[in-house]
């Protein structure tokens, strides 16, 4: 189980943060293979999170892209560090690595919220589109190993969406499963049209020359 202290030189030293301090604390984590099978997830992590993380003081994001998780949680560091244990043990997330642990005088995000980032170009709408220009250095989504300066920046970017892409906004949903076959399908969209057409014809010749 890795644990902010001695992670990283650029990780601020727990030890050395004040106990009545605030830190803001920034992990990553791939979803489980069994857990992209349920759908559901999302919706119990969000439901816990937001009562327990309005009742201890606790504000972030909560970030899911590409099987990967990149959360940010801010408040009293007694407060983050109990609930950051109880994260990092929960069997629905695996390969957790801390980003960057720091005090911080003030906070970054107002409340708490799940952002999705569901990175499937051809859904988002034209409003959607313009927020993904902020969004495109940082894909396609693969935080493990980002430096406490590009963690940063992402979250700064991350902050200025009310409604980041996500497939909520285009009213559909379907599980992580599903997602993952939509990521190998998006960027290869012109391939697969393409293709399926020439299906379609050869499949109608067949017709034909079978009469
Ligand atoms: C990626 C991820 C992020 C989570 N974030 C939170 C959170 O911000 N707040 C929260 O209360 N639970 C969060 N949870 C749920 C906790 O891991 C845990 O299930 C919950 O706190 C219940 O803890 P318990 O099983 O020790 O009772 C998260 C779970 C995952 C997989």
């Amino acid at each position: 189980m890795p644990l902010p202290l001695d992670y990283m030189d650029t990780v601020e030293k727990l030890s050395e943060i004040p106990e009545d301090s605030m830190i803001q604390l920034v992990y990553v984590s791939s979803m489980t293979f069994s857990s992209r099978l349920r759908a559901s997830v999302f919706d119990e992590v969000e439901a816990h999170a937001r009562n327990y993380n309005e009742q201890h003081g606790i504000t972030g994001t909560l970030c899911y892209g590409n099987g990967q998780f990149l959360q940010c949680l801010e408040g009293e560091k007694g407060e983050v560090l109990t609930l950051q244990k109880r994260i990092f043990a929960d069997k629905r997330h695996k390969n957790v690595q801390i980003l960057s642990l720091k005090n911080i005088h003030q906070r970054s995000f107002q409340d708490w919220r799940m952002r999705l980032l569901f990175l499937e170009r051809w859904l988002w709408s034209p409003a959607t589109k313009k927020q993904a220009v902020q969004l495109s250095p940082f894909l396609p989504f693969a935080p493990h190993g980002w430096t406490p300066q590009r963690t940063g920046q992402f979250i700064t970017v991350i902050n200025t969406f009310d409604n980041p892409p996500h497939i909520k906004a285009a009213g559909i949903t379907y599980n992580a499963m599903g997602n993952m076959v939509k990521h190998f399908a998006a960027p290869h969209q012109a391939f697969l049209i393409v293709q399926g057409f020439l299906a379609i014809l050869l499949l109608l010749g067949l017709y034909l020359l079978s009469y």
